[in-house]
């Protein structure tokens, strides 16, 4: 496979391909690299390669002029002309570089031929129409911004390179890693233990040394699965799961994370329609349809809170007739799910209990139709799923307007706005918490 790679820093590149594997690589003729500098191209006597951005603003842009000559001189025609291969552009704003692109290119490289073209570049960028003329596909190695693209363009070249056949000893190596698409299929790793079988009075897990190679393949992936689900959790909810998987992660991980979540239906402090904060009432469908949803969603627990003494007096009453009077008689499944709500007067009240049944103090997480504006960073539905698997968790739900602004501070986060898909934008509360539950909790 052919890189060619358009820099201007070449020497950049010495060191990191002259070792290891991709050396080796070089010297068997697999890969071969040639580097093609846009200074070489400019046509003034200062080789001048960058200018100041039209419109003012710091740092300099990389002139379109000596970068269009250099892909011509590749092979590379403006406007739809010849494309000699895939034309890479290396910068902070393009799109995610992942593995899925990677054995792409890989796969692309072996069966056209085609050499790869990566575009490294430099300054505050590069002159936009180089974009427009050229067929370029621009791509960032991770959400940081680096002093230009050379650093990325060797991860792509080192990601790419190894998934070429014949390039590592061990093609399954390839196949089994993270991310990979074979076996792990977009999931993390599983552990791997090597000599003393004990070390500082740890053991490798017994079924390692067992002999039971399915034993081993099952304990295997069901780590990468436990792996993925806890520290990358939104691969989890995209990979390509068999029904055992699934199975897997319910019986599991499933049950564990509905525990470990608890709800607050706060009437104090909350906003009123004119954004002045203050006390809402209790209303009997929101505290029967919130217990219902939580049973049948194996939450914790759901505290209904509110300091006024009469208004607790209502939520006695209303679970009075529907736990031991005559409600329960008429419908047991209602008396069930309201036995379930705990009565309390503040967030504190109900953080404080949800610390005394689990041993740790919980993480407290606001939701909010206007979660953008209300200034707590907003954590994912996946990753609020993720934070399940270490700790409590009491969600908040406000009554009228939604929760006050001293209500937002004593939390840590904000769920993700739940959108709506028209201008109409008035889910009620219990209808709120069903999704916000699903949304962490299903499959
Ligand atoms: N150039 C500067 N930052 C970059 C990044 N994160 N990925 C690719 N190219 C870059």
């Amino acid at each position: 496979m052919h890189f060619n790679i358009v820099t201007l820093f070449p020497e950049f590149f010495s060191g990191p391909l002259d070792c290891g594997l991709i050396a080796k690589a070089r010297g068997s003729g697999l890969l071969s690299f040639s580097f093609h500098n846009p200074r070489d191209a400019a046509r003034d006597m200062r080789r001048t390669v960058d200018g100041r951005p039209y419109g003012g603003g710091p740092g300099m842009i990389m002139l379109p002029g000596p970068l269009g000559e250099t892909l011509r001189g590749l092979g590379f025609s403006p406007r739809g002309g010849a494309v000699p291969g895939p034309l890479l552009l290396l910068k902070a704003g393009g799109s995610p570089f992942g593995q899925a692109k990677a054995a792409a290119l890989a796969e692309n490289a072996t069966r056209t031929r085609e050499p790869l073209t990566l575009v490294c570049g430099r300054y505050e960028g590069i002159d936009a129409r180089i974009e427009e003329l050229f067929p370029t596909e621009a791509v960032s190695v991770g959400d940081f911004v680096l002093n230009g693209g050379e650093a990325a363009a060797l991860c792509l070249i080192e990601a790419v390179s190894r998934l070429l056949p014949g390039f590592m000893g061990h093609e399954h190596s390839v196949k089994e890693e993270s991310f990979a698409s074979g076996k792990a299929g977009g999931l993390l790793e599983y552990p791997q233990y090597a000599r003393p079988e004990v070390f500082e009075g740890l053991a490798v897990p017994e079924i390692l040394l067992s002999g039971d190679h399915a034993g081993i393949a099952l304990w295997r992936r069901q780590a990468s699965l436990l792996a993925t689900r806890q520290v990358r959790p939104e691969l989890a909810a995209a990979a390509p799961l068999a029904p055992e998987d699934r199975a897997f992660l319910r019986a599991v991980a499933r049950p564990s994370a509905g525990r470990n979540l608890y709800c607050a239906l706060v009437h104090y402090p909350v906003l009123d329609k004119e954004e002045n904060s203050g006390a809402a009432s209790l209303t009997n469908l929101d505290i029967h349809d919130i217990a219902r949803t939580s049973c049948t969603y194996g939450l914790g627990g759901f505290y209904a809170l509110t300091p006024l003494e009469d208004q607790r007096e209502l939520l006695r009453e209303i679970l009075r007739y529907w736990i031991s009077g005559p409600g329960a008689r008429s419908n047991p499944d209602r008396a069930r799910a309201l036995a379930s709500v705990r009565e309390g007067r503040s967030i504190e009240d109900a953080a404080a209990d949800v610390a005394r049944r689990t041993g740790t103090v919980p993480l407290l997480v606001a939701t909010s139709a206007r979660a953008e504006h209300c200034g707590l960073p907003v954590m994912s539905f996946p990753e609020l799923a993720g934070k399940l698997e270490t700790m409590p968790l009491l969600l908040l739900f406000g009554t009228g307007h939604g929760l006050a602004p001293r209500a937002l501070e004593a939390c840590a986060a904000v769920a993700p706005p739940l959108r709506s898909f028209g201008a109409y934008n008035h889910l009620s509360v219990r209808c709120a918490a069903a999704v916000i539950f699903d949304r962490i909790l299903n499959d």
